[in-house]
Protein backbone atom coordinates (compact mmCIF):
# COMPACT_ATOMS: atom_id res chain seq x y z
CA UNK A 1 0.00 0.00 0.00
CA UNK A 2 1.46 3.24 -0.80
CA UNK A 3 -0.48 6.67 -0.43
CA UNK A 4 2.28 8.85 -0.24
CA UNK A 5 2.01 12.31 -2.07
CA UNK A 6 -2.23 11.52 -2.89
CA UNK A 7 -4.45 14.00 -1.13
CA UNK A 8 -7.22 13.45 1.17
CA UNK A 9 -10.44 15.02 0.14
CA UNK A 10 -12.98 12.88 0.36
CA UNK A 11 -13.65 8.88 1.34
CA UNK A 12 -14.87 8.54 -2.43
CA UNK A 13 -11.52 8.92 -4.15
CA UNK A 14 -10.23 6.07 -1.36
CA UNK A 15 -11.16 2.13 -1.68
CA UNK A 16 -11.86 -0.15 1.20
CA UNK A 17 -8.57 -1.67 1.40
CA UNK A 18 -7.24 2.24 1.12
CA UNK A 19 -9.43 3.14 4.45
CA UNK A 20 -8.62 -0.14 6.30
CA UNK A 21 -4.84 0.72 5.62
CA UNK A 22 -5.14 3.80 7.06
CA UNK A 23 -7.07 2.81 10.36
CA UNK A 24 -4.63 0.48 10.98
CA UNK A 25 -1.91 2.88 10.10
CA UNK A 26 -3.46 4.98 13.18
CA UNK A 27 -3.85 1.87 15.57
CA UNK A 28 -0.42 1.28 15.02
CA UNK A 29 0.58 5.03 15.96
CA UNK A 30 -1.79 5.00 18.74
CA UNK A 31 0.10 2.56 20.51
CA UNK A 32 3.05 4.41 19.92
CA UNK A 33 1.78 7.36 21.37
CA UNK A 34 0.82 5.53 24.24
CA UNK A 35 3.86 3.47 24.87
CA UNK A 36 5.67 6.76 24.39
CA UNK A 37 7.37 6.01 21.26
CA UNK A 38 8.75 8.67 19.53
CA UNK A 39 7.34 9.02 15.69
CA UNK A 40 9.57 11.99 14.27
CA UNK A 41 9.85 10.97 11.00
CA UNK A 42 9.01 13.89 8.91
CA UNK A 43 11.94 16.17 10.95
CA UNK A 44 12.54 19.62 9.58
CA UNK A 45 9.16 19.23 7.45
CA UNK A 46 6.11 22.07 8.32
CA UNK A 47 2.65 21.37 7.30
CA UNK A 48 -0.14 24.87 6.65
CA UNK A 49 -3.41 24.82 8.77
CA UNK A 50 -6.06 26.82 7.09
CA UNK A 51 -9.26 27.41 9.23
CA UNK A 52 -11.45 29.26 7.49
CA UNK A 53 -14.19 28.14 9.81
CA UNK A 54 -13.76 27.55 13.70
CA UNK A 55 -11.93 24.53 15.34
CA UNK A 56 -10.76 22.75 18.56
CA UNK A 57 -10.31 18.90 18.00
CA UNK A 58 -9.21 19.16 14.05
CA UNK A 59 -7.22 21.64 14.71
CA UNK A 60 -5.54 20.26 18.15
CA UNK A 61 -5.18 16.99 16.24
CA UNK A 62 -3.50 18.17 13.59
CA UNK A 63 -0.75 20.74 15.55
CA UNK A 64 -0.02 17.50 17.88
CA UNK A 65 -0.24 15.04 15.09
CA UNK A 66 2.45 17.17 12.90
CA UNK A 67 4.47 18.17 16.36
CA UNK A 68 4.61 14.31 16.67
CA UNK A 69 5.92 13.91 13.85
CA UNK A 70 8.47 16.08 13.67
CA UNK A 71 7.03 18.42 12.21
CA UNK A 72 6.40 22.91 12.26
CA UNK A 73 2.64 24.14 11.44
CA UNK A 74 1.83 27.37 10.77
CA UNK A 75 -2.26 28.17 11.54
CA UNK A 76 -4.15 30.65 9.28
CA UNK A 77 -7.21 31.69 10.65
CA UNK A 78 -10.78 32.65 9.68
CA UNK A 79 -9.85 36.58 9.28
CA UNK A 80 -5.66 35.86 9.51
CA UNK A 81 -5.02 35.75 6.05
CA UNK A 82 -5.63 36.87 2.34
CA UNK A 83 -7.09 33.76 1.28
CA UNK A 84 -10.46 34.68 -0.33
CA UNK A 85 -10.35 38.34 -0.28
CA UNK A 86 -7.59 39.38 -1.46
CA UNK A 87 -6.03 36.64 -2.85
CA UNK A 88 -7.53 33.31 -5.26
CA UNK A 89 -7.22 29.84 -4.22
CA UNK A 90 -5.23 29.08 -7.20
CA UNK A 91 -2.82 31.32 -6.35
CA UNK A 92 -2.91 30.82 -2.36
CA UNK A 93 -2.04 27.15 -3.47
CA UNK A 94 1.00 27.61 -5.61
CA UNK A 95 2.54 30.11 -2.56
CA UNK A 96 1.71 28.23 0.43
CA UNK A 97 2.91 24.79 -2.18
CA UNK A 98 6.06 26.32 -2.77
CA UNK A 99 7.22 26.93 1.37
CA UNK A 100 5.06 23.50 2.70
CA UNK A 101 5.12 19.97 2.84
CA UNK A 102 1.26 19.62 3.08
CA UNK A 103 -1.42 21.71 3.45
CA UNK A 104 -5.00 21.09 6.04
CA UNK A 105 -7.96 23.19 4.64
CA UNK A 106 -11.38 23.51 6.72
CA UNK A 107 -13.63 25.95 4.88
CA UNK A 108 -16.65 26.28 2.93
CA UNK A 109 -17.24 24.31 -0.38
CA UNK A 110 -16.04 21.34 -1.56
CA UNK A 111 -14.74 22.38 -4.73
CA UNK A 112 -12.19 25.02 -2.52
CA UNK A 113 -10.48 22.14 -1.05
CA UNK A 114 -10.51 20.48 -4.73
CA UNK A 115 -8.86 23.62 -6.23
CA UNK A 116 -6.37 23.82 -3.80
CA UNK A 117 -5.09 20.08 -4.21
CA UNK A 118 -5.02 20.89 -7.80
CA UNK A 119 -2.72 24.03 -7.65
CA UNK A 120 -0.77 22.91 -4.65
CA UNK A 121 1.93 20.59 -5.61
CA UNK A 122 1.93 18.60 -1.67
CA UNK A 123 -0.52 16.50 -0.09
CA UNK A 124 -4.32 18.58 0.53
CA UNK A 125 -6.27 16.98 3.43
CA UNK A 126 -9.39 18.18 4.17
CA UNK A 127 -10.49 19.00 7.67
CA UNK A 128 -14.51 19.82 6.56
CA UNK A 129 -16.19 20.75 4.07
CA UNK A 130 -19.61 21.66 3.75
CA UNK A 131 -20.03 18.53 2.14
CA UNK A 132 -17.31 16.43 3.37
CA UNK A 133 -15.65 15.35 6.66
CA UNK A 134 -13.15 12.85 5.62
CA UNK A 135 -10.84 12.70 8.91
CA UNK A 136 -13.52 12.58 11.50
CA UNK A 137 -14.67 8.92 9.77
CA UNK A 138 -11.49 6.82 10.45
CA UNK A 139 -12.03 8.67 13.68
CA UNK A 140 -15.17 7.40 13.73
CA UNK A 141 -14.01 4.01 12.10
CA UNK A 142 -11.21 3.51 14.56
CA UNK A 143 -13.75 3.75 17.72
CA UNK A 144 -16.23 1.71 16.13
CA UNK A 145 -13.69 -0.99 15.77
CA UNK A 146 -12.21 -0.82 18.88
CA UNK A 147 -15.48 -1.30 20.90
CA UNK A 148 -16.85 -3.92 18.77
CA UNK A 149 -14.01 -5.80 17.15
CA UNK A 150 -15.20 -5.33 14.01
CA UNK A 151 -16.99 -3.19 11.08
CA UNK A 152 -18.68 -4.98 8.50
CA UNK A 153 -22.15 -5.99 9.19
CA UNK A 154 -22.81 -3.18 11.84
CA UNK A 155 -26.04 -1.41 12.00
CA UNK A 156 -25.52 2.66 11.91
CA UNK A 157 -27.86 5.23 12.20
CA UNK A 158 -27.21 8.59 11.64
CA UNK A 159 -30.26 11.25 13.02
CA UNK A 160 -30.56 14.72 12.07
CA UNK A 161 -29.49 16.67 9.06
CA UNK A 162 -28.01 13.32 7.13
CA UNK A 163 -27.58 16.07 3.65
CA UNK A 164 -24.74 17.63 5.00
CA UNK A 165 -21.02 16.61 5.80
CA UNK A 166 -21.38 14.54 8.46
CA UNK A 167 -24.44 12.42 7.02
CA UNK A 168 -22.81 12.69 3.51
CA UNK A 169 -19.53 11.11 5.35
CA UNK A 170 -20.37 8.33 7.42
CA UNK A 171 -23.13 7.11 4.29
CA UNK A 172 -19.49 6.49 2.38
CA UNK A 173 -17.73 5.50 4.91
CA UNK A 174 -20.56 2.80 6.09
CA UNK A 175 -20.93 2.08 2.27
CA UNK A 176 -17.78 1.67 1.30
CA UNK A 177 -16.91 -0.77 4.58
CA UNK A 178 -19.61 -2.78 4.89
CA UNK A 179 -21.36 -0.94 7.65
CA UNK A 180 -25.58 -0.82 7.46
CA UNK A 181 -26.32 2.93 7.07
CA UNK A 182 -29.38 4.13 7.99
CA UNK A 183 -30.45 7.82 8.09
CA UNK A 184 -33.42 8.41 9.97
CA UNK A 185 -35.02 12.09 9.22
CA UNK A 186 -37.65 14.06 7.46
CA UNK A 187 -36.94 13.73 3.70
CA UNK A 188 -36.00 17.31 3.35
CA UNK A 189 -32.53 15.94 5.13
CA UNK A 190 -31.64 13.00 3.85
CA UNK A 191 -28.62 13.16 1.51
CA UNK A 192 -28.96 13.70 -2.36
CA UNK A 193 -30.42 11.42 -4.82
CA UNK A 194 -26.75 11.47 -6.43
CA UNK A 195 -24.72 10.67 -3.46
CA UNK A 196 -27.32 8.01 -2.48
CA UNK A 197 -26.97 6.29 -5.85
CA UNK A 198 -22.97 6.23 -5.62
CA UNK A 199 -23.18 5.07 -2.42
CA UNK A 200 -25.77 2.21 -3.01
CA UNK A 201 -22.81 1.56 -5.90
CA UNK A 202 -19.88 1.08 -3.02
CA UNK A 203 -22.39 -1.12 -1.01
CA UNK A 204 -22.84 -3.78 -3.91
CA UNK A 205 -19.26 -4.41 -3.32
CA UNK A 206 -18.92 -3.71 0.60
CA UNK A 207 -21.88 -6.16 1.21
CA UNK A 208 -23.78 -3.07 2.89
CA UNK A 209 -26.84 -1.40 2.84
CA UNK A 210 -28.55 1.60 2.78
CA UNK A 211 -31.52 2.65 4.32
CA UNK A 212 -33.54 6.29 4.65
CA UNK A 213 -35.92 5.90 6.53
CA UNK A 214 -38.47 9.08 8.08
CA UNK A 215 -39.54 6.65 11.12
CA UNK A 216 -37.67 7.09 13.63
CA UNK A 217 -38.38 3.71 15.95
CA UNK A 218 -37.95 1.87 12.52
CA UNK A 219 -34.78 2.97 11.66
CA UNK A 220 -33.06 2.89 15.35
CA UNK A 221 -34.19 -0.61 15.79
CA UNK A 222 -31.33 -2.96 17.03
CA UNK A 223 -28.85 -0.52 16.07
CA UNK A 224 -25.20 -0.62 17.06
CA UNK A 225 -24.36 3.04 16.70
CA UNK A 226 -26.61 5.56 17.47
CA UNK A 227 -24.60 8.70 15.71
CA UNK A 228 -26.09 12.11 15.67
CA UNK A 229 -24.40 15.67 15.10
CA UNK A 230 -25.64 19.81 15.40
CA UNK A 231 -28.68 20.77 13.21
CA UNK A 232 -27.95 23.97 12.46
CA UNK A 233 -23.83 23.78 11.66
CA UNK A 234 -20.81 26.12 11.34
CA UNK A 235 -21.68 28.87 7.85
CA UNK A 236 -25.43 28.37 8.67
CA UNK A 237 -27.63 31.29 9.63
CA UNK A 238 -29.04 31.73 12.88
CA UNK A 239 -32.54 32.19 11.92
CA UNK A 240 -32.50 27.96 10.68
CA UNK A 241 -32.81 27.19 14.29
CA UNK A 242 -36.51 27.30 14.04
CA UNK A 243 -37.09 25.74 11.05
CA UNK A 244 -34.45 22.87 12.32
CA UNK A 245 -36.25 22.52 16.01
CA UNK A 246 -39.45 22.07 14.61
CA UNK A 247 -38.34 19.42 11.89
CA UNK A 248 -35.94 17.45 14.06
CA UNK A 249 -36.56 17.21 17.30
CA UNK A 250 -38.81 13.91 16.53
CA UNK A 251 -35.02 12.55 15.77
CA UNK A 252 -33.59 13.58 18.84
CA UNK A 253 -31.21 11.14 20.30
CA UNK A 254 -32.69 10.05 23.76
CA UNK A 255 -33.12 7.65 26.41
CA UNK A 256 -36.01 6.22 23.93
CA UNK A 257 -33.78 5.75 21.06
CA UNK A 258 -31.07 4.05 23.28
CA UNK A 259 -33.28 1.66 24.18
CA UNK A 260 -34.55 0.91 21.02
CA UNK A 261 -31.03 -0.13 19.27
CA UNK A 262 -29.21 -3.33 20.69
CA UNK A 263 -28.10 -3.15 24.38
CA UNK A 264 -24.76 -3.22 23.28
CA UNK A 265 -25.18 -0.23 20.94
CA UNK A 266 -23.07 3.11 21.46
CA UNK A 267 -23.89 6.54 21.34
CA UNK A 268 -21.38 8.59 18.76
CA UNK A 269 -21.23 12.37 18.33
CA UNK A 270 -18.19 14.13 16.24
CA UNK A 271 -18.86 17.72 18.57
CA UNK A 272 -19.10 20.08 19.75
CA UNK A 273 -22.84 18.79 21.43
CA UNK A 274 -25.54 20.79 22.43
CA UNK A 275 -26.78 18.84 25.46
CA UNK A 276 -27.04 21.33 28.38
CA UNK A 277 -27.16 25.17 28.36
CA UNK A 278 -23.32 25.13 29.40
CA UNK A 279 -22.59 27.01 25.68
CA UNK A 280 -23.51 30.23 24.50
CA UNK A 281 -25.49 28.97 21.44
CA UNK A 282 -27.31 26.34 23.61
CA UNK A 283 -28.19 29.15 26.24
CA UNK A 284 -29.43 31.78 23.03
CA UNK A 285 -31.31 28.81 21.52
CA UNK A 286 -33.21 28.06 25.38
CA UNK A 287 -34.12 31.58 25.61
CA UNK A 288 -35.72 31.68 22.07
CA UNK A 289 -37.43 28.08 21.90
CA UNK A 290 -37.31 26.85 25.84
CA UNK A 291 -35.28 24.00 24.89
CA UNK A 292 -32.42 22.71 26.47
CA UNK A 293 -31.10 19.90 24.92
CA UNK A 294 -30.74 19.90 21.62
CA UNK A 295 -29.94 16.97 18.94
CA UNK A 296 -29.37 14.65 22.19
CA UNK A 297 -30.53 14.58 25.63
CA UNK A 298 -27.60 14.79 28.32
CA UNK A 299 -28.51 11.68 29.90
CA UNK A 300 -27.45 9.69 26.52
CA UNK A 301 -24.28 12.26 26.48
CA UNK A 302 -23.25 11.41 29.97
CA UNK A 303 -24.30 7.81 29.59
CA UNK A 304 -21.69 4.82 29.81
CA UNK A 305 -23.15 4.17 26.40
CA UNK A 306 -21.25 7.78 25.19
CA UNK A 307 -18.21 6.70 23.07
CA UNK A 308 -17.76 10.67 22.24
CA UNK A 309 -14.43 10.91 23.82
CA UNK A 310 -12.82 8.40 22.87
CA UNK A 311 -14.10 9.32 18.87
CA UNK A 312 -12.37 12.47 19.87
CA UNK A 313 -8.96 11.46 20.86
CA UNK A 314 -8.72 9.37 17.88
CA UNK A 315 -8.78 12.26 15.91
CA UNK A 316 -5.58 12.93 16.70
CA UNK A 317 -4.06 9.66 16.08
CA UNK A 318 -6.24 9.17 12.67
CA UNK A 319 -5.13 12.62 11.19
CA UNK A 320 -1.28 11.30 12.28
CA UNK A 321 -2.03 8.35 9.94
CA UNK A 322 -3.55 10.66 7.33
CA UNK A 323 -0.29 12.52 7.17
CA UNK A 324 2.05 10.04 7.50
CA UNK A 325 0.68 7.82 4.87
CA UNK A 326 0.42 10.60 2.41
CA UNK A 327 4.12 12.15 3.56
CA UNK A 328 5.69 8.73 3.47
CA UNK A 329 5.46 5.98 5.95
CA UNK A 330 8.94 4.92 6.51
CA UNK A 331 9.82 1.16 6.22
CA UNK A 332 9.05 -1.83 8.85
CA UNK A 333 6.18 0.12 10.67
CA UNK A 334 3.27 -1.58 9.62
N1 LIG B 1 -15.44 17.18 15.22
C1 LIG B 1 -14.79 18.27 14.84
O1 LIG B 1 -14.39 18.44 13.67
O2 LIG B 1 -14.54 19.17 15.84
P1 LIG B 1 -13.93 20.62 15.67
O3 LIG B 1 -14.95 21.45 14.94
O4 LIG B 1 -13.69 21.10 17.09
O5 LIG B 1 -12.65 20.52 14.89
N1 LIG C 1 -21.88 19.54 10.82
C1 LIG C 1 -20.96 20.20 11.72
C2 LIG C 1 -19.78 19.33 11.99
C3 LIG C 1 -18.82 19.91 13.00
C4 LIG C 1 -17.64 19.01 13.25
C5 LIG C 1 -20.55 21.53 11.10
O1 LIG C 1 -20.24 21.56 9.91
O2 LIG C 1 -20.54 22.53 11.83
Amino acid sequence: MNLKGRDFLTLKDFSKDEIIYMIDLAAVLKEKKKNGELVDYHKGKNVALIFEKTSTRTRCSFEVAAHDLGMGTTYLDPSGSQIGNKESIADTARVLGRMFDGIEYRGFGQEIVEDLAKYADVPVWNGLTNEYHPTQMLADMLTIREKFGKLEGLKLVYMGDARYNMGNSLMIACSKLGLDFVACSSEKYFPSNELVEICRGYAKQSGATITLTTDAMEGTKDADVIYTDVWVSMGEPEQAWKERIDELMPYQVNKKVMDNAKDTAVFMHCLPAYHDLNTKVGRMVYEKFGISELEVTNEVFESAQSVVFDEAENRMHTIKAVMLATLGVPEGIM
